[in-house]
């Protein structure tokens, strides 16, 4: 039998991101976290590194080799977003100095490097946040492209539309170039977007459960879930928050939880009013290529009882 699956987690913590570290750490017999790297988006990459190591320390995984990455996006200011995630970026459990040491490579040179290494078709690439680090690494070392395995991205939105303009979901807008170089690459994706993120609620009694494992990883996890819910609830209106991240992982665990069809999806980066938008050809309007697999359907229930299943091995 293969052995478990080999990731790089590429990500901006983020509590949601948080969540996602948490379930593939929990999850080892499938999966195999090759490293984590950052890059920044909700907070700037100092912080969002500082957060994957607090993530690590709070799984009780302090082995996990983390890498910093990208400052900003390749051609454009970075946007952040404290408004959502507070001032730190992981705000709601006690944060402290992680031991979970910061590796000295940058996280570009170490997703080239392991994809160099590794036999090519063996690791898959699960984005969390921009595309920064994913574009530079194709970009400066275009061999690469045909050794990945798969992307599995959280990003995008098309009948949700948008959450950080009326028309961009945040990822995608933060770095709407890299998003294209991602979705021109010929290397097959999964796309998780708002409009499958938006049915996965924080609601009171799905948290309780992991709450109620009462160790220390549910605990911080439940503490920032509760944080993090608050923006959106006001927000949508909604009982509970979207859970975004962290669907990445259960995708890649449980794919049966997941539906969706194969589409062409294109990024705008021209106009100022839609930037960062992704097009989707849901409906197959255009001969445009496929290009991606969009998720759209999930059974939030199931995603939940894997989540708490999970949490509890750490
Ligand atoms: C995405 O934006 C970030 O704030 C979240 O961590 C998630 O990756 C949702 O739009
Ligand atoms: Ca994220």
């Amino acid at each position: 039998m293969a052995g478990p699956r080999k990731i790089i987690i590429d990500t901006d913590p983020g509590q949601d991101d948080a969540a996602a570290i948490m379930l593939a750490l929990g999850s080892p017999d499938e999966i195999d976290v090759l490293g984590i790297t950052t890059v920044a988006g909700n907070v700037p990459v100092a912080l969002t590194s500082r957060n994957a190591r607090i993530t690590c320390d709070f799984s009780n995984r302090k082995d996990v080799k983390v890498f910093a990455g990208c400052e900003k996006p390749i051609r454009r200011d970075l946007v952040t977003a404290e408004h959502v995630h507070g001032a730190t970026g992981l705000d709601g459990p006690e944060l402290f100095d992680p031991e979970t040491p910061l590796q000295p490579a940058h996280a570009v040179d170490f997703i080239i490097e392991t994809l160099r290494n590794e036999a090519p078709g063996t690791v898959t690439l699960c984005p969390l946040g921009a595309l920064t680090n994913i574009a530079t690494a194709l970009t400066r070392a275009p061999d690469i492209a045909g050794r990945i395995q798969e992307i599995v991205l959280m990003g995008g939105a098309y009948f949700e539309v948008g959450n950080i303009t009326p028309a961009a979901e945040f990822n995608i807008y933060v770095d709407p170039e890299a998003a294209e170089i991602v979705f021109k690459s010929g290397i097959p994706i999964v796309m998780i977007p708002l409009d499958l993120t938006h049915k996965v609620l924080t609601l009171k009694a799905r948290v309780d459960r992991i709450r109620a494992l009462a160790t220390r990883p549910a605990v911080a996890l439940t503490d920032m879930l509760d944080f993090f819910e608050r923006f959106d609830v006001v927000k949508y209106g909604s009982d509970g928050g979207p859970l975004h991240d962290p669907n990445v992982i259960a995708y890649l665990l449980k794919p049966d939880l997941y539906g969706g069809r194969m589409c062409n999806v294109e990024i705008e980066t021209g106009s100022e009013l839609t930037l960062g938008m992704t097009v989707v050809d849901w409906w197959q309007v255009t001969d445009r290529k496929h290009n991606a697999l969009v998720l759209k359907d999930v059974d939030a229930d199931g995603f939940f009882d894997l989540l708490t299943e999970r949490v509890g091995r750490l």
